[in-house]
């Protein structure tokens, strides 16, 4: 059965923790949503994870369409919410419906998350009218990096922990089917999930929201980009990797690899033929 957003909100009625783990590509899609992961988020993260950017700036419609396409092949069961990049919907309400849209018809998206609370209420309601489910991204917004000066802890300080509740409480009223809350004090997350009907889901967020999320290289050890105190590793896929690619070429090296169990066979008589018609001084063309 195919995760939609009743069942995000059933979890939270029946408080059961959701899952969600971001993916890029069909291949990694298909392995989360057999391992039972309720969402996967094709997040702008890509552009640091998958692309090497320095940030999530640079990220296109494009690149978003074509990694979201892709995971959705592999998500059999779980939601797909796929993420509306910088400047594609801060320039006008118009453009957010449209490139929403987008992300529907090409990425085969389910939901989209865009980074936003009180400021975005217009774009999360109009996207919402077009039948289109979105989540709320609040508290660290990584496309405000440069305004933020970093990648930083918010609400820890009263007025902005109050603006991050009013911005929970915004999204929810302009029709956001959950909120996704990053890097903001556990007990702040705490509350804005007890507060809110629709779910919430945390990254470096604390064990009080309804469900949680991470990037999936932080989670198998396989970036080592930047680093964040909330991301654990679950298993060390990074350096199994890298033991298996050292290995490969080890093997290559000293001719191990290829062994005849992954060779093709091809008759001796045909060989022959073929030795005696071009052998070394013979590799003329057309005889
Ligand atoms: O882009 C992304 O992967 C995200 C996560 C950090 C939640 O938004």
């Amino acid at each position: 059965m195919k995760n939609t957003i009743i069942t995000l909100q059933k979890r939270k009625q029946n408080r059961q923790k959701i899952t969600m783990l971001t993916a890029y590509d069909y291949t990694t899609a298909k392995l989360m949503d057999e391992s039972g992961v309720d969402c996967l988020l094709v997040g702008d993260s890509l552009g640091m994870v998958m692309l090497g950017y320095d940030s999530t700036i640079s990220v296109t419609m494009e690149d978003m369409i074509h990694h979201s396409k892709a995971v959705a092949k592999g998500a059999k069961s779980a939601l797909v919410v796929t993420d509306l990049p910088f400047m594609s919907y801060h320039t006008s309400v118009y453009d957010a419906v449209y490139n929403a849209g987008r992300l529907i018809k090409e990425g085969q998206a389910q939901v989209v998350k865009l980074e936003g609370g009180q400021a975005f209420c217009e774009h999360i309601k109009m996207i919402t009218q077009a039948s289109i489910p979105v989540i709320a991204h609040i508290g660290l917004m990584p496309q405000s990096v440069l305004a933020l000066g970093g990648f930083k802890v918010q609400g820890k300080d009263y007025q902005n922990a109050k603006n991050i509740v009013l911005d929970a409480l915004a999204v929810e009223h302009a029709g956001a089917v959950a909120i996704l809350l990053e890097c903001v004090p556990a007990a702040l997350a705490k509350l804005i999930s007890e507060l809110v009907n629709i779910p919430t889901i945390g990254i470096g967020a604390g064990v009080g929201c309804d469900g949680q999320v991470l990037v999936y290289q932080d989670m198998l050890s396989m970036y080592d980009g930047v680093s964040s105190k909330f991301a654990k590793s679950f298993a060390p896929i990074g350096e199994q990797m890298k033991q298996g690619f050292r290995q490969y070429c080890q093997e290559v090296t000293e001719q191990q690899f290829p062994a005849p169990i992954h060779e093709f066979a091809i008759d001796d008589e045909i060989m022959n033929k073929l030795k005696k018609e071009f052998s070394a001084n013979n590799r003329s063309i057309g005889k």
